[in-house]
């Protein structure tokens, strides 16, 4: 989604931009800009589309040593060059790159039409710069104009904000949507992901909701809208960066499954206690005598994280004997949810600032109730606004759609899940046979990994289909909606997921040869129920794709083709089965010619509502 990047005090203020934004690309967007203040007056150039288009416009001929550049996902207007940011007022006296949403934007604008402005966006961001401008040509200074407008604004921003008349000075300012701030050799940076400094940055220091800062070359000075001013620990910026490119492989998205036993190793990697059978926990910051009173456990998250949530209920419910239900943040947050101080709630998120699980985690914490996290990004909002968590250690995930970072969530939930259950019933056997699954998984997922040629040959069913049904019971259910959602990410074709069980309640009816079903079937204790559903699919003409590691018979027999994975540890054949399902959305997304890592409509880290 919109990423945000500016610097004062480099030699080719536009150098250090462009590198940064091509560091936020991944993210997601649509179109991009910067603007670079020459001394004198504010230059912009901005373009529609991919990165390659703005530098073609060769930015790096703008000279000056302060500037701000902004990779944008269009939500108010269409993804124009106008409306791009950063967005200059019409006097071109200030300049400005925002993430998130004006809510009051119209009123705002109105107020200031009414004052003579004129706007040639149809942005909210113009708005703001516009506002900005007001203040300023009426004798205020930048910082306390900034400081002044922000009470009046409603919804969320993470900006930056450029003074004609002050040409080595920026000014950020954050509400709901991240800001970093970097401290280098003689230059300060401001970025809505650490990663975009790293080189250019020694240390970070994090922005909280409502602080205001002022950046020069060689000082940062922050004001807290609540508090005053404000003193910000700065810290060593080690975030990773995706700049080792995509290795030889055709895509970012197999890369990343390429990674996958590697991520996963990672996550496991020092967290098991094979003689005890249970996990090593201590980023929970809970004790076993605290842990024990919590009766349930609520997991959050959106998108993928929704879907290993779902996982994790499943396997806490499963192993820990704990009523345990995934919801989506955004529905839970706004739906004013009961807190209840003896449930653990966990909140699910690959970056660490999707908004909607932040916003689920504040509510949570000003109930009063205690919330962990699972998150893959070290220092993230998410990750410091939680009261302990697990890192998933999957490294930089690139590609829009999820893979090793999704098996990660639904690997670190069934460590919690371990934990929780040895803390409760889960026998010292039945703990160490799961221990010896988390330490074989990796092999698993590699072996899963070479069966992609034999995945491939099954892509045709697909490629001709109109639509796709994904079907799974127990905890091949969310499987087979995680299986479903890849392959409308990036494969453009509608698929819909049901549990096997519900499928003669109604979906049936559109079964015919045009409308495979992919069945996601472990090889568990419902496995012959399930068999005895395909024999009711088959008699409606429908195509079988049967993603197993099971080797029944009954299951070659009935289905068109068979994807047949390393039989794993029950507890994680969710992740073997996934792991199988996003190489046949990847598989056949390329056959069908698809953008694999930047799927249309869509971002990798969707920071607004
Ligand atoms: C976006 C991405 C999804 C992702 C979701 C949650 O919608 O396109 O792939 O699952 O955000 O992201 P998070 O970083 O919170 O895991």
């Amino acid at each position: 989604m919109c990423g945000i990047i500016a610097v004062t005090g480099h030699a080719n203020a536009a150098q250090t931009l462009m590198a940064g934004l091509r560091r936020l690309a991944y993210r997601g967007y649509d179109s991009a800009g910067v603007a670079v203040h020459d001394g004198e007056s504010i230059a912009r150039l901005r373009a529609a589309g991919a990165l390659e288009n703005l530098a073609s416009l060769d930015p790096e001929s703008l000279s000056g040593q302060c500037g701000i550049g902004h990779t944008r996902w269009a939500t108010h207007g269409a993804p124009t060059a106008e409306n791009a940011h950063p967005h200059l007022s019409a006097d071109a006296a200030i300049a400005v790159v925002h993430n998130g949403i004006i809510e009051n934007a119209d009123a705002l604008r109105a107020e200031l039409q009414a004052e003579g402005m004129t706007f040639t966006s149809e942005t909210d961001t113009e708005v703001l710069a516009q506002a900005l401008s007001l203040a300023v040509s009426r004798g205020e200074a930048l910082f306390e104009a900034v400081l002044a407008l922000m009470p009046r604004v409603q919804g969320t921003y993470g900006l930056v904000a450029l003074d004609r008349a002050a040409p080595d000075q920026l000014v950020a300012a954050r509400l709901g949507s991240p800001v970093a701030l970097g401290i280098g050799g003689g230059c300060r940076l401001v970025a809505s992901d650490p990663a975009a400094m790293v080189g250019f940055a020694d240390d970070v220091l994090h922005l909280d909701d409502g602080d205001v800062a002022r950046l020069t070359p060689d000082s940062i000075a922050v004001r807290s809208l609540d508090t005053g001013e404000r003193t910000i620990e700065a810290t060593t910026l080690t975030a990773e960066v995706n700049d080792a490119g995509r290795d030889g492989h055709a895509h970012f998205m197999l890369k990343e499954l390429c990674e996958q036993p590697e991520a996963i190793a990672r996550t496991v990697s020092g967290r098991l206690d094979a003689r005890f059978g249970t996990a090593r926990l201590g980023g929970l910051n809970i004790q076993p005598r605290d842990l024990i009173a919590f009766r349930g456990v609520k997991l959050l998250g959106c998108g993928s994280a929704h879907i290993a949530a779902e996982c994790g209920a499943h396997l806490i419910e499963s192993l820990a004997r704990l009523p345990a239900s995934a919801e989506a943040a955004a529905e839970f947050r706004y739906r004013n949810p009961v807190i209840e101080r003896d449930l653990l709630y966990v909140v699910i998120s690959q970056s660490g600032e999707t908004y909607d699980t932040l916003a689920a985690c504040n509510e949570i914490k000003r109930k009063g109730g205690t919330v962990i996290g699972i998150n893959n990004v070290i220092g993230s909002s998410l990750a410091r606004a939680v009261d302990g968590g697990i890192y998933l250690h999957a490294g930089p995930e690139v590609s829009v759609a999820s893979t090793k970072a999704w098996s990660a969530m639904v690997c670190a939930l069934g460590l919690l899940a371990l934990y929780l259950g040895r803390v409760h019933d889960l026998s010292p056997s039945a703990g160490a046979s799961l221990v010896k699954g988390f330490e074989a998984l990796p092999e698993w997922l590699e072996q899963t990994y070479a069966l992609r040629p034999a995945i491939r040959e099954v892509t045709p069913l697909l490629t001709q289909a109109r639509s796709v049904f994904f079907i799974g019971r127990g905890n091949a259910a969310p499987v087979a909606r995680e299986g479903a959602l890849k392959l409308k990410e990036i494969a453009y074709i509608h698929a819909e997921a049901y549990p096997t069980s519900e499928l003669k309640h109604g979906p049936l009816a559109l079964i015919e040869p045009a409308v495979p079903t992919v069945v996601v079937l472990p090889d568990d204790e419902l496995l012959d129920k399930s068999i005895a559903s395909l024999a009711e699919i088959r008699a409606r003409d429908g195509k079988l794709i049967v993603v197993t590691d099971s080797d029944d018979t009954r299951i070659d027999a009935a289905a068109e083709a068979v994807i047949r994975l390393p039989k794993s540890h029950a507890a994680l054949t969710p992740i073997v089965l996934g792991m199988g399902l996003q190489l046949l959305a990847y598989e056949t997304a390329v056959a069908l010619g698809r953008e694999i890592d930047r799927p249309r409509n869509l971002a990798k880290s969707v920071t607004v509502e």
